[in-house]
């Protein structure tokens, strides 16, 4: 989109340079911080074709540009900068841009390519953690911007529902005669299932015959039993249930549930072609692939396959899963979102996957991230208030549903302080999009890769780097809108520096799409909306003081063309908001 705005300017400089202008435009970008232009171009390129010093060619540039009045160039050294006119970047963006600004956001650049994005994968049985918000947000997010990019994307949860802890579960069931009923009258069904294992894990210890009841229920699962089907597949629908509620709260939705037990039958076959390529050795009676022994020097283990006790593990099961992914899918590109903790086991199944000659092995990535440290300013004995991985003091996890829900409650009161006005159940989804607005931001704003700290006085602030402060510049556009909806002004009447500022950082919002994508980093968008939503308020608020800048001013055909890119920002906020899995109300 800036394109529109740089096509006369980088047309003069492929035809100075001979190199082409869509060349050019790649190398622009924002100038050096402090220097007050639009774009920068740095001429070392293009001065290398030329076989010139970069400073000559930036002078002469910025000479034959100004002469021939297409912008405002001053050499600066080696960099060309660049300052447009306001009404011509105007003319040159607004149109689009206020037509269908969700729209022109979007690109075509990713269409009839599939994504298979792995996100979420909690294990049943187990409570959605704080840190659980980390994979789901990220490929969240991730899911709707490659959408945007033009995709088809299936999201898939790889529920982590198999494993030795269903024998204890049944076990202990069993022995205390509990009901279905039961479990579903529980406040929470996971809290019912952990409390049921502590019980079922204490109960066995000393008492021989228990541990062994739990291994026979454990195997008769593996062998397929029907009771133990039953049970487990009664865990697993509770499990479930209550993830869902928190997925809700999120407002996040799978297309597959396929989970780990779905490819228990699946890895015989995987392992038998492992072994007829003559891949696998044994290894203190376990399986393994020495990725070492096959030339990969990086590998300092062999990978496992299978314990000696025939257990078949999470590095198997992965290649299963993927096999069975690129048949149903075919994907062109398959995102593992899981914490960079897991580093190892991605790369070497993905490794195993490339020996094993898969058509699909170039396509995998593993989308690692960061850990989620929350203040603590109430930790044990001794120890002094800091950041820590998510426990409470009495060294329980935080719950990513009770986070949630404290964000809402948190939200209420600082709305019901600020706009006493929303009431009822309006002022309640307002709660609902900046509480847990506020959490996923914050999870999202910046690298993924970086470590995340979580406090929610800083998560929650109205004038920070954070979720609600987006949101109330989109409600602050909402509300100047309302006042007079439909009306379309003439661009080139937008003649404010602050308002080519904005328009600019509309521009780059668009283009940040494609790099969040090659990226596979939600930051980029959540960054370009920060520099959107700054150039917003400072616009906005340029009117208190001069009631010339004001959007809806004296003059009607000024205020039309401001009420026009009063809605394109709107526009963008709230698409750029969805892409990140934030919703943004009108008011607030
Ligand atoms: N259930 C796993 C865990 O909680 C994450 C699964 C990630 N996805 C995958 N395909 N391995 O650690």
């Amino acid at each position: 989109m800036l394109d529109l705005v740089t096509a006369p300017v980088l047309a003069l400089i492929a035809n100075h340079t001979g190199l082409p202008a869509a060349d050019l435009a790649r190398l622009l970008g924002s100038p050096a911080k402090g220097v007050a232009a639009d774009l920068a171009l740095p001429c070392f390129q293009p001065a290398k074709a030329k076989a010139l010093p970069p400073p000559k060619l930036a002078a002469e540039l910025a000479a034959a540009i100004n002469a021939a009045g297409l912008a405002q160039a001053v050499a600066a050294g080696p960099f060309l900068n660049l300052t447009f006119p306001p009404a011509q970047v105007a003319t040159a963006l607004l149109p689009a841009l206020a037509a269908d600004p969700a729209a022109a956001l979007r690109s075509r650049a990713g269409s009839g390519r599939n994504a298979a994005i792995d996100f979420s994968s909690p294990n049943i049985a187990k409570h959605l953690a704080f840190h659980h918000i980390r994979s789901t947000m990220i490929g969240n997010s991730l899911a709707r911007i490659y959408a945007a990019a033009g995709w088809k994307v299936t999201r898939i949860n790889f529920l982590g529902d198999w494993g030795t802890a269903f024998g204890r579960l049944i076990s202990g069931w069993k022995r205390e005669g509990l009901t279905l009923a039961q479990l579903e009258g529980a406040a929470d069904r996971v809290t019912f299932l952990n409390e049921l294992y502590v019980r079922s894990s204490q109960a066995a210890k000393g008492d021989p015959a228990l541990e062994e009841d739990a291994r026979r229920w454990s195997k008769a699962l593996e062998d397929g039993d029907a009771e133990a089907r039953h049970l487990w597949q009664i865990f697993k629908d509770a499990s479930l249930a209550e993830f869902k509620r928190v997925y809700a709260l999120l407002g996040v939705d799978f297309d597959s549930w396929k989970g780990e037990a779905h490819y228990e039958d699946k890895m015989a076959p995987v392992l038998a072609e492992l072994e007829g390529k003559g891949l696998t050795s044994i290894d203190q009676g376990a399986t393994v692939v020495d990725l070492a022994a096959h030339g990969l020097k990086q590998f300092k283990k062999p990978m496992l396959l299978k314990r000696a006790d025939g257990g078949t593990l999470y590095a198997t099961r992965d290649l299963a899963a993927a096999d069975d992914r690129f048949r149903e899918f075919a994907f062109d590109r398959a995102l593992y979102v899981v914490d960079l903790g897991q580093s190892l086991h991605f790369n070497e199944w993905f490794a195993a996957a490339k020996l094993l000659n898969r058509p699909y092995a170039d396509r995998l990535r593993h989308i690692g991230f960061g850990v989620l440290l929350v203040w603590n300013d109430e930790p044990g004995e001794g120890l002094e208030p800091g950041w820590a991985k998510g426990r409470t003091r009495a060294g329980k996890v935080m719950l990513l549903r009770e986070v949630l829900e404290e964000g809402i409650d948190r939200a209420r009161a600082i709305i019901a302080e600020k706009n006493p006005d929303l009431v009822g159940d309006e002022r309640e989804a307002i709660a609902r999009a900046v509480g847990v607005g506020a959490v996923v931001f914050n999870d999202l704003k910046n690298a993924r890769t970086n470590d995340v700290k979580f406090k929610f006085e800083e998560a929650l602030r109205f004038d920070g780097e954070t979720g609600p402060y987006l949101q109330y510049a989109h409600a602050r556009l909402c509300s100047i809108e309302r006042k007079s909806a439909g009306v379309s002004g003439d661009p080139a009447l937008l003649a404010r520096d602050d308002e080519k500022v904005v328009l600019l950082a509309l521009a780059r919002l668009q283009g940040q799409l494609e790099r969040a994508v090659e990226a596979d980093e939600p930051s980029i968008v959540a960054q370009a909306l920060l520099a959107l939503a700054a150039a917003v308020s400072s616009w906005l608020t340029a009117g208190n003081r001069d009631p010339s800048a004001k959007v809806i001013c004296d003059d009607p055909a000024v205020a039309a063309a401001r009420l026009t890119l009063v809605r394109a920002a709107r526009g963008a906020l709230g698409e750029g908001l969805c892409l990140l899995g934030l919703t943004a109300p009108e008011r607030m």
